[in-house]
């Protein structure tokens, strides 16, 4: 009997399977890491970086957002995704790149707060629909009223990930500016947690500026979501990275493609936070002249370079990068989306830096009224003002929540999980780079400033909301002993009269005397 060589291969045979792969060709196998892995999730995802980016687009336009979300359904499992927005539009050369290539956009290397940061977001929910339907995706878009309005279809080619223009016309489109993304995708549709109307309707508590439209698939009316505000956010201003935060690898990009040539004069202008006086240090912590010329410097003066920035005090990053929601209009927000709680508050922390990149927290919590007393209270999560709807429990918001002692604040809470309560609490991380657990931008890293803040917020909260409980409580306590008054003094009176044999208006007068009397003693 034989038995069957194994398939070893030479060095050769290998070098000739070697070859790049693709970004494309690597999300469409793990589209899992992209927010793909399941039809609901799938269909929660490309709405979501939809309209992520129409947000992002009017914002930084200065344009106060109107979107419309638009979910068709044609068959079980088919779905169309269209969201359109009135934004700055997009140039015509540019589109067959942002929809039909990985990693391209305009977000990654600005330091600031906005939703998106990767470059991925829409190309790979048009993959996953051209994967999933072989459909393209179809873009409208007007950059202004003298300019055409076209229609374009646009594939990825996964194999190369660049993109394929399948078609394009001049459109007759009733609005001057705006964008509108359309997509066929295989999903399911469903209600409640992680779902389309969930993330919109926290859509727009943390963005009370905007206006946004939901036509559901089986609604005969869409839902409007109106602003509260017509205030656009501040802009947030665009910051160069913080010394604090550069990895070895990165430093080491910067000065290869610095436009300055003497090492101190890179260190001010690459960096914020930097001085002469700064750079000197850092140089003299590191053994390197200010006047080295930065380009030939070599692995082993980066690598100094590194150590020392971490000796060397320097101011924290300036904040101007951020944008928070703001303590007002959380509140305002809360009370507008949940009309069955009572009592709101909110807070918003001063900013702060993790690994150099500054951060902003923000609490806001709905409570009482007819929100449920025995049920854990329901967390909502944002980053950049975007509701984060999966991975819950990996995410530094949630780890942040369980660590706090609720039984301190007057509510229950079971060993390491949420308290129980009426309560609805909402925690909100703004900053120009939200570290987030993976590529799907679902969980927020635990860094321990982080969880500190988030905490610190939370406590600030808790004692308003205790202050809130204890009252309520009293109130109701009050109410309990007021019923037993007005039960039991009637038998009182009738039981006196019959003892002491008064009259009707006798016994009357006694019992409201009993009862003012009662009251009195009580302080309400
Ligand atoms: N509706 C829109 N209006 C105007 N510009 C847009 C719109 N949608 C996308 N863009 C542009 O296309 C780029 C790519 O979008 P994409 O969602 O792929 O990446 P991103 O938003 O930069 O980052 P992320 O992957 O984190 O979402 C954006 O950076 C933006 O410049
Ligand atoms: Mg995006």
């Amino acid at each position: 009997m034989t038995t069957r060589q194994p398939d070893y291969s030479t060095a050769h045979e290998l070098a000739g399977r070697q070859r790049d792969i693709s970004v494309s060709e690597f999300f469409a196998k793990n589209r899992h890491l992209l927010g793909f892995d399941k039809p609901s999730k799938a269909l929660l995802t490309t709405v979501k970086e939809a309209v992520d980016n129409a947000l992002d687009a009017c914002e930084e336009a200065g344009i106060l957002p109107d979107i419309m979300v638009e979910l068709r359904q044609l068959a079980e499992t088919r779905f169309k995704v269209i969201v359109r927005d009135n934004g700055p539009g997009i140039v015509k050369k540019q589109i067959p790149n942002i929809f039909g290539k990985l990693l391209y956009g305009s977000k990654f290397h600005r330091l600031k707060q906005q939703r998106g940061q990767q470059g991925i977001g829409i190309s790979a929910a048009g993959m996953y629909g051209q994967l999933t339907t072989g459909k393209p995706t179809v873009i409208r878009s007007r950059i202004g009223a003298r300019h055409d309005a076209v229609e374009v279809a646009v594939r990825i080619d996964t194999v190369k990930n660049v993109p394929v223009r399948a078609r394009e016309k001049v459109l007759d489109w009733n609005r001057d500016h705006g964008t509108e993304v359309s997509i066929e995708l295989v999903g399911r549709y469903q209600k409640g947690k992680g779902s389309v109307d969930a993330y919109l309707a926290q859509t727009a508590i943390a963005n009370p500026h905007v206006q946004l439209t939901w036509q559901g698939p089986s609604e005969k009316e869409p839902l409007v979501y109106e602003r509260a505000t017509r205030k656009l956010p501040d802009p947030p201003r665009e910051i160069k990275p913080h010394p604090y935060g550069v990895e070895l690898g990165l430093l080491m990009k910067m000065m290869k493609s610095t436009r300055s040539t003497r090492l101190s004069g890179f260190l001010q202008h690459d960096f914020s936070r930097v001085s002469s006086k700064v750079a000197g240090e850092i140089c003299a912590a590191a053994d390197l002249s200010p006047t080295a010329r930065v380009k030939s410097l070599e692995h082993k003066s980066a690598e100094a370079l590194h150590k020392a920035i971490a000796t060397v005090k320097i101011m924290n990053p300036p904040t101007n990068c951020l944008s928070p929601i703001g303590e007002e209009l959380l509140r305002k927000g809360l009370q507008k989306e949940i009309g069955e709680a009572e009592f709101f508050v909110s807070r918003t922390r001063n900013p702060a830096v993790y690994r150099g990149n500054p951060f902003q927290v923000e609490v806001g919590m709905a409570l009482g009224g007819s929100l449920p007393a025995d049920e854990p209270a329901r967390l909502m999560r944002f980053a950049n003002r975007v509701p984060l709807q999966y991975q819950q429990g990996g995410c530094a918001i949630t780890k942040a929540v369980t660590s706090v002692d609720w039984k301190g604040y007057s509510l229950q809470q079971p060993r390491g999980a949420l308290p129980v309560g009426p309560v609805i609490m909402m925690v909100h991380i703004a900053s120009a780079w939200v570290p987030f657990t993976s590529e799907s931008k679902e969980a927020v890293a635990s860094y321990s400033e982080i969880l500190k803040e988030i905490r610190l917020a939370l406590q600030e909260c808790g004692r308003q909301m205790q202050k809130y409980l204890r009252r309520r409580k009293r109130v109701a306590d009050e109410m309990k002993k007021r019923s037993y008054i007005e039960k039991y003094i009637p038998h009182i009176g009738q039981a006196l009269r019959d003892i002491l044999e008064l009259n009707e208006t006798k016994t009357t007068r006694l019992v409201t005397e009993l009862k003012d009397t009662l009251e009195r003693s009580r302080k309400l």
